[in-house]
């Protein structure tokens, strides 16, 4: 039965106490010495084949018979009003089927309820008005046949400019671009002491630059109408609170929307809720009766769907000379675009990292004429880590301390922040797993002299939840051919969460993987399963499903206890061994797995299970440390990433092979936002210069390393009943720093603006060898 009680979450960095229903789990946590069949082995995507053969079908391939085609005007200026919006012309073409604006009722609103055409527009790609048409051609051509006056109006689209107090507002009459008038501070301890009782002081400051998530899959919807009955496919990492924002623009009733979400191309933090777009989509497919598809293009998905905030971040760590912190002060400035919000979680890992009796941290966040900033896989940590963990690089150098001891050293045995002891840490493992691989002891012996190039070795550490929690549910029916089915609200966001959730219900049904088919993203088929963010889908979804797999099983062996006579024997006295029920106390009795679900036949077992509450006083957290080794040509100021060891602690592993692929995705993003990545804005237009994927620049295949994944791999029981946890985020938040840790090693000079590209290399070498400064 459920009962009502309250369970800490953490999501991002912030932990939330939440007043959940939960039911008593039945399974036993499986321990570390569990005998696992296939929970633990490297297994390939139960929906691999559909993948790479283009049977999968994305949002981006939806095609419904009579389907139309929309797409939003944009504004051209950062800034502007709207005089005057004509668009006759539009309409009375062939195969324009509807065009929404300021002037043609009804008005929209964005998720956060702002007027979706409103009078002014606060960022390029503002929506000005909404045309759907029979094809894309004719979309086009309607689309420049509006015609529209603007006003422009000055603009703020950096930092410096959005705190000068003369600066233009980004959004007219908000009141200055500061966006809470106080910054949001946490402290322990006191500054000054910490200051007073440092033998060494380090202060340096770093920043860091708009990121794009740069999903493959672009954000968008298709809608379609039946009766009174919505469907939404929709690309995204939350299908069911894309459905409850769709319900609530549309006012419709929960059980009137579906949203489907089988396969997506990537979200990385993006894809929350439904977009602008989609509301538009589903209200035209309603006035229109005919399905309406509406994805953004390329330029339109740098613009308006969201970045990683660019940064400016001061770092004060004291230590003595011992290596013991006395102080960590993290400071940070962030510009979260024209309606941005005000949070931040960018001082998550100075709080929490070390063990340090001073901290303090302050977040200052602005406004500027760009769209809205949004979660990009461990959003604040990875820049936070980046600046941590060079400042703390900077101090091991002044202590002339080896850059792993000086952190073991102050390694936290319990959480800094919230003073309560941890599940399982196994941050000392990571570094000594990752160490040993990286060969960290002799890299003196690995250094090179020949020629331009200097091989540099860095490290760096990363913190991050992934404990995930209630509520999270799965069915799991049981079929008479001896399959089952197992239902999980949950989506794929890229990771392989339909295979694990697959191995898990054959793992503890005791049934091959083979004879389980997993069904996620559908609001219709699935009991309510968490978004994929945060890390959490894996720890909060598997749970369930070990618990509804059981409650199946358990009402499978009843049948069975009837079927060989013992129809009073508890279930406990039963167990599934090879395929075959066997009866404990007397293993002659016993029952082929498969005849017990013939006799079933179509009288149907569904078992249901919920996610159990989280430890109380304990928590959850994810560790890692990864090992960087680089050359730098000091002629050229090229970088090159020769190598990256990344060693994790995330419990238990469940898939191997598609954690790997986790980590490799990881690296690869954290290596682009260190070396290549970055948004550039027009200053005199305010205009994206890079909103494409030639200007903007992630790695490519020459610029990946080699990448050697370790996990610790070893189960923690206490945090939930599969002893794992979320691997989505951790593995970019190490990388940034553990490569700007290497640069510095090589050339014996930090660079803390990021991107490192080869003129910012070549600027700190000259400067330091006090040559002409290039202009
Ligand atoms: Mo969050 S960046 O959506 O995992």
């Amino acid at each position: 039965m459920p009962t009502i009680r309250k369970t800490k979450v953490e999501f991002e960095g912030r932990i939330e106490e939440r007043e959940v229903i939960v039911e008593e789990e039945h399974v036993a946590p499986w321990g570390a010495d569990a005998a696992l069949r296939l929970v633990g082995k490297p297994t390939k995507r139960v929906d691999g084949v559909a993948r790479v053969t283009g049977q999968a079908i994305y949002t981006q391939d939806v095609q419904l018979p009579g389907m139309l085609v929309g797409r939003f005007l944009r504004s051209p200026y950062p800034h502007a009003y709207i005089k005057q919006i004509d668009s006759r012309r539009a309409e009375v073409m062939p195969g324009v089927w509807g065009v929404w604006h300021r002037g043609r009722p009804p008005a929209f609103t964005h998720l956060d309820g702002r007027e979706v055409f409103a009078e002014e527009l606060a960022y390029e790609g503002a929506e000005v008005a909404f045309v759907v048409a029979e094809n894309e051609r004719v979309l086009a051509d309607a689309l420049a046949a509006i015609d529209v006056t603007y006003e422009p109006l000055p603009f703020v689209i950096d930092l410096a400019t959005a705190e000068a107090g003369s600066a233009p507002e980004a959004v007219l009459g908000v009141g200055g671009n500061l966006i809470t008038p106080e910054p949001e501070v946490y402290h322990r301890g006191n500054v000054d002491t910490g200051l007073a009782t440092a033998d060494i002081v380090v202060d340096l400051t770093f920043t860091t630059p708009v990121a794009a998530h740069c999903c493959l899959e672009t954000h968008g919807s298709v809608a379609v109408w039946e009766g009174d009955d919505l469907t939404v496919y929709h690309s995204t990492q939350g299908v069911f609170g894309a459905r409850s924002s769709i319900a609530e623009a549309l006012d419709l009733p929960l059980d009137k929307v579906r949203v489907i979400c089988n396969y997506m191309g990537g979200g990385f933090g993006s894809k929350w809720g439904a977009e602008t777009v989609t509301f538009l989509a589903a209200q035209a497919a309603r006035v229109t009766g005919r399905p309406v598809k509406a994805m953004l293009d390329r330029q339109e998905e740098h613009l308006v769907a969201g970045y990683r905030p660019l940064s400016r971040q001061r770092v004060r760590l004291g230590a003595k000379r011992d290596g013991a912190l006395t102080l960590i002060e993290h400071e940070a400035w962030v510009v979260t675009g024209a309606f941005g919000g005000g949070g931040s979680i960018i001082g998550g890992p100075a709080k929490d990292l070390y063990t340090c009796p001073n901290v303090r941290t302050a977040v200052w966040a602005y406004r500027a004429n760009t769209d809205n900033a949004r979660a990009f896989r461990a959003p604040g940590y990875v820049e936070g880590t980046f600046a941590l963990e060079g400042a703390m690089d900077a101090l091991a150098e002044r202590l002339q301390l080896d850059p792993l001891a000086f952190r073991l050293q102050n390694y936290a045995e319990r959480s800094p922040e919230r003073g309560v002891p941890y599940t399982t840490k196994k941050l000392r493992e990571a570094y000594q797993l990752g160490a040993a691989e990286a060969g960290w002891e002799e890299r003196e012996s690995r250094r090179t002299t020949d020629g331009p190039w200097r091989r540099g070795f860095g490290m760096a550490s990363q913190l991050w939840g992934g404990g995930g929690g209630p509520p999270a549910n799965a069915a799991v029916k049981l079929l008479p051919d001896g399959t089952a089915e197992v239902m999980a609200g949950v989506q794929d966001i890229g990771t392989g969460t339909k295979t694990i959730v697959a191995q898990v219900a054959a793992e503890e049904l005791g049934l091959p993987l083979d004879a389980v088919r997993a069904v996620i993203g559908d609001t219709l088929t699935t009991p309510f399963g968490p978004g994929s963010g945060g890390s959490v889908t894996l720890a909060s979804i598997t749970p369930a499903v070990r618990e509804a797999a059981n409650d199946a099983l358990r009402q499978l062996l009843a049948l069975a206890a009837i079927m060989l006579g013992l129809p009073d024997a508890p279930a406990t006295d039963f167990a599934l061994q090879d395929a075959n029920i066997v009866y404990l106390k007397d293993t002659a009795k016993r029952l082929p797995y498969r005849a017990v679900a013939a006799k079933m036949g179509d009288y149907m077992i569904v078992g249901k299970g919920a996610r159990g509450p989280n430890p109380d006083d304990a928590a959850i957290n994810t560790f890692g440390a990864h090992f960087a080794e680089v050359d730098v040509n000091v002629e050229t100021g090229q970088v090159r990433v020769n190598r990256i060891v990344a060693a994790h602690d995330i419990g238990r592993v469940i898939n191997p092979l598609t954690a790997d692929s986790q980590v490799y995705g990881g690296v690869l993003l954290g290596l682009g936002f260190a070396l290549s990545e970055q948004r550039v804005l027009d200053g005199p237009t305010g205009l994206q210069l890079t909103a494409n994927l030639e200007d903007y620049r992630v790695p490519v295949i020459g610029d990946t390393p080699q990448i050697d994944v370790i996990f610790v791999d070893e189960a923690d029981p206490a945090a939930n009943s599969v002893g794992s946890k979320g691997l989505g985020e951790p593995p970019i938040i190490p990388t940034p720093a553990a490569i700007a840790n290497a640069v510095a090693d090589a050339i014996g000079a930090r660079i803390t603006d990021l991107p490192i590209t080869p003129e910012k290399v070549l600027r700190v070498l000259y400067a330091g060898n006090g040559k002409e400064e290039l202009s």
